[in-house]
């Protein structure tokens, strides 16, 4: 597989990836839209076919992970990992000093892998999803020069 910038043509394939791997899939729809959008970056790696990817946004200092998904066929290969260090330089030449995102509190892979690359817990959403799960807030912050 490949990591390659995303594009919107992109689109089809992240939301077929987002069906059979993510807790809440993003349509393609609304893949279109955010991919669309100026403060919007992603990432897919691949094969031939798409299966993974990344979209994350950014607005003045602050960024935001907005879907993260791996196929389950292609999982700890490290795939979410590359993903995630390519949003992170972007976002440090981008100027941007924290971004944040909401994790699902058992979602213990996700949860590991954003400890793992130095994201820390900022907080807890009580009843955040609508099965009454709560959400882990969890923060990146940018080392000056780069990370
Ligand atoms: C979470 C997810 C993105 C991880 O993708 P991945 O490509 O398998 O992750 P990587 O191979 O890059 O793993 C990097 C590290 O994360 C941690 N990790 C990943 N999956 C894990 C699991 N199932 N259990 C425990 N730790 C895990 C490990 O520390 C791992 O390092 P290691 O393999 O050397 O032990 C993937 O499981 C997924 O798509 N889950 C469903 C959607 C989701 O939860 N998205 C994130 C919401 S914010």
């Amino acid at each position: 597989m490949r990591l390659r910038p995303a594009l919107p043509e992109d689109a089809s394939a992240i939301a077929r990836t987002e069906e059979v791997a993510a807790h809440h899939p993003w349509t393609r729809e609304q893949v279109a839209a955010s991919l669309a959008l100026p403060t919007t970056r992603g990432w897919v790696a691949e094969a031939g076919v798409v299966r993974a990817h990344l979209l994350v946004s950014s607005q003045g200092a602050e960024g935001e992970v907005l879907i993260l998904a791996v196929h389950p066929s292609c999982r700890r290969r490290g795939w979410a990992r590359q993903l995630l260090r390519a949003a992170c330089e972007a976002w440090t030449e981008l100027g941007v000093e924290e971004a944040f995102l909401e994790i699902r509190a058992d979602n213990q892979a996700a949860l590991r892998l954003y400890a793992e690359l130095g994201w820390e817990t900022a907080g807890t959403r009580t009843s955040y999803y609508r099965d009454g799960t709560d959400a882990v807030v969890m923060r990146w912050q940018a080392i000056p020069g780069g990370r």
